[in-house]
C-alpha cells in the first residue's frame, strides 16, 4: 500500500466538504438520532476492536467470504449505497444526505475521472470495518480517511507471499492514522490473484471518515496519484 500524508490543495479542498459536513454538530446530531442505524455485531457484543484484530482474521473462512465486510460500525453516505435503506433515515435528513452525495460527486467527478466513490463513509468512536477483500470488485483503490487526532488505524494483510486465499496473520500491516486527511492506494485483487488480494479493517477511537475510489485503468490511477499528492 502507497500512503501519501500531503494532498494536493486542490484535492483537499473538495474532502474538506465532507468533512465539514459530517463533522458539523446538526449533521452529528442527526446521524446518531435521525438515522435507525443498523445491527453491529462485533460493537453489540462490547468487542468493537475484534473486527480489525488478528484473532478475526484466523477464524474467517476465507473459502466462502464474498468481498463484503461480514461486520460495520458507522455509516455509508454514498448514495448508490443507502438509498436502499431510505427507511432508516428521517425523510428530511435522507434529503441532505442526498444533497451532501450530489455536491461531492460533482465536485469530484472531473478531478477523478468521472467514477463515482464506493464509500463514503463515516465511523463514530469505535467504529469499525471487519476484514474483508472487495474481491468481488478487483480494481485500483484510492482510499481517502479523515482522523481528527489520528486515533485509529487501518490494517491489511501484505499478499506479496500468500500461497492460498486464507489470509496469514503474520503478515498484517497496520497503518496508524494521522491527523486530518491521508490517502492509501492500491490494487485489491480478485479472487484467483492470491498474491494481491487485500485482506483489510480499519478501527478507530474517534469519530473518522472514509472516501474510496476504484478504478480500472492503472495509468490513470496512477497519474491521479501523482496529481494528489503534494
Ligand atoms: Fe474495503
Amino acid at each position: 500500500m502507497k500512503v501519501i500524508t500531503k494532498i494536493h490543495p486542490e484535492y483537499l479542498q473538495h474532502l474538506e466538504v465532507f468533512r465539514a459536513w459530517a463533522f458539523d454538530p446538526k449533521i452529528q446530531d442527526s446521524i446518531h438520532t435521525k438515522f435507525r442505524w443498523p445491527t453491529n455485531k462485533f460493537f453489540n457484543e462490547g468487542t468493537p476492536e475484534k473486527a480489525a484484530s488478528a484473532e478475526l482474521l484466523t477464524s474467517i473462512n476465507a473459502e466462502e467470504h464474498v468481498g463484503y465486510p461480514i461486520d460495520m460500525y458507522g455509516l455509508d453516505f454514498n448514495y448508490n449505497n443507502l438509498r436502499t435503506a431510505a427507511e432508516r433515515a428521517d425523510t428530511d435528513f435522507f434529503d441532505e444526505i442526498r444533497q451532501m452525495n450530489i455536491e461531492i460527486d460533482s465536485r469530484f467527478q472531473a478531478l477523478m475521472g468521472a467514477y463515482h466513490p464506493a464509500l463514503k463513509a463515516f465511523y463514530p468512536k469505535n467504529g469499525y470495518i471487519a476484514w474483508h477483500t472487495n474481491w468481488n470488485a478487483p480494481g485500483y483503490n484510492i482510499v481517502f480517511s479523515f482522523s481528527p487526532t489520528g486515533n485509529g488505524y487501518w490494517r491489511h494483510v501484505d499478499p506479496t507471499n500468500a500461497t492460498s486465499i486464507r489470509p496469514d496473520p503474520k503478515n498484517l500491516v497496520q497503518i496508524n492514522d494521522i491527523p486530518g486527511w491521508h490517502c492509501k492506494a492500491g490494487y485489491f485483487g480478485g479472487k484467483d490473484e492470491i498474491n494481491k488480494l487485500m485482506w483489510h479493517s480499519a478501527f478507530t477511537n474517534e469519530p473518522r471518515l472514509t472516501l474510496s475510489y476504484v478504478f480500472k485503468d492503472k495509468s490513470l490511477w496512477e497519474d491521479l496519484l501523482e496529481e494528489i499528492e503534494q
